[in-house]
């Protein structure tokens, strides 16, 4: 049976990390993997709290019946409890139960809520650089991902997304701490953005949501905080997981939450937990499901993030290699430096990821983010692993 071209075509232009991440076990098993420097994937390599670990031992003795069966389709009432307090508190506004619908991970999540609001050829605005499948999942569902310049500092270019809406703009992305950049928006960026919503249906008639996607938010440095969204803005929508910031990539599990205060809210959140049902997924996991509701504010130290960071920054500007300051999440974006071999010649950012590919150091580059002239570096591996590699990226700098 012959593949789609249309999912041939795709495939081709978003496979790029895992390219990346499948040519880093090649290297390797050819180098050893104390001589390969793999910073190609934000797959966190903490451990998840101790507790996490109690909770499943428990649930695996326990004798009560029924713990796999199907439930409601937006979840447990307990676990959409305990995220409701976790957003209550992060979007400084009383959120009940009612408005959390269970997802698989961040990205089963947003597929819930874009399968949802958009109808066909509606258009999702997204600042650049951005995680590369939004584009994938606003075209799952007949959509088109309309992308937006940054500021030079990745901060929010607010006159070019005003520029941007029309009447088909169903909805705004923002990512906050920002994978590539790490960039966290501030609140007057999201007033800033509110105001021009409002001006926007002032004029036209038409409400625009903010989906703000958060896997991030608690991994932040230097005492920066991420804004809340739903006191100024109440057509809009959270989306998140335990993903990152609990070390659960795997177990897919995430949550949506609609703002109480949207117009249609309660419309909005039986919509989503339909589609939660209609993609397959029909509920988040059940068995993590229970582990989030007992861990969600369990204390985790990031620190081991922050040293990295720390270290990596001080490597990559003895490299000669200069990158934006990130405020959280755990990757740092890099300018690709001028060439110093070659007489007038910039070079790309696929050319300097095969570059430092010669010296066993595994990058991505920024055009799949979006962002041409930069590489994406994760460090999502260990101190030790970062200490290695400074002898490799100050020999790539030089030979650049
Ligand atoms: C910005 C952003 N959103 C969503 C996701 C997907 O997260 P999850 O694994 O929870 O689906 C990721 C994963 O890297 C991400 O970086």
């Amino acid at each position: 049976m012959p593949v789609a071209p249309h999912i041939k075509e795709f495939m081709a232009s978003s496979s790029f990390i895992r390219k990346m991440f499948e040519e880093g076990i090649q290297l390797k098993k050819q180098y050893g993997k104390d001589s390969v420097y793999d910073f190609s994937i934000g797959n966190p390599d903490l451990e998840p709290p101790a507790k996490v670990r109690d909770v499943l031992r428990e649930l695996g003795s326990s004798n009560e019946r029924g713990m796999h069966a199907y439930m409601p389709n937006a979840g447990y009432p307990e676990t959409r409890k305990a995220m409701a307090e976790k957003v209550s508190g992060e979007q400084e506004c009383e959120v009940p139960f009612s408005q959390v619908v269970m997802g698989c991970g961040a990205a089963g999540a947003l597929n819930s809520v874009l399968k949802a609001i958009l109808s066909p050829e509606q258009e999702v605005v997204v600042s650049s650089p951005f995680f590369v499948e939004y584009a994938q999942y606003v075209r799952n569902h007949g959509g088109i991902l309309k992308t937006v310049s940054s500021q030079e500092d990745f901060s929010l270019d607010l006159e070019a997304i005003a520029a941007a809406l029309n009447n088909k703009t169903a909805a705004v992305l923002v990512n906050s701490p920002n994978n590539p950049t790490g960039k966290i928006y501030t609140t007057s960026e999201i007033k800033g953005l509110s105001d021009l919503l409002a001006k926007h249906r002032e004029k036209t008639g038409n409400t625009v949501m903010i989906i703000a996607d958060e896997p991030y938010r608690e991994i932040v440095y230097d005492g920066k905080t991420v804004s809340s969204i739903f006191p100024y803005w109440n057509d809009s929508i959270i989306v998140s997981s335990f993903a990152k910031n609990l070390s659960l990539p795997g177990e897919r599990i995430g949550y949506t939450v609609v703002n109480p205060s949207a117009e249609n809210a309660s419309e909005l959140v039986d919509a989503i937990i339909y589609t939660t049902r209609i993609l397959g997924f029909v509920n988040a996991p059940a068995t993590f499901q229970r582990i989030v509701a007992a861990c969600w504010n369990e204390p985790v130290d990031y620190s081991p993030y922050e040293k990295r960071r720390t270290l990596l920054k001080k490597i990559l500007t003895e490299a000669g290699i200069s990158f934006a300051n990130p405020e959280g999440a755990f990757y740092l974006f890099c300018k690709v430096p001028k060439r110093t071999n070659t007489v007038g010649e910039q070079g790309n950012d696929g050319e300097f990821c095969d570059h430092l590919k010669k010296y066993r150091i595994l990058t991505v580059p920024g055009k799949g983010f979006g962002k041409q002239g930069w590489i994406r570096l994760s460090y999502c591996i260990a101190e030790e692993s970062i200490a290695r590699s400074r002898e490799s990226f100050i020999q790539a700098g030089t030979d650049w």
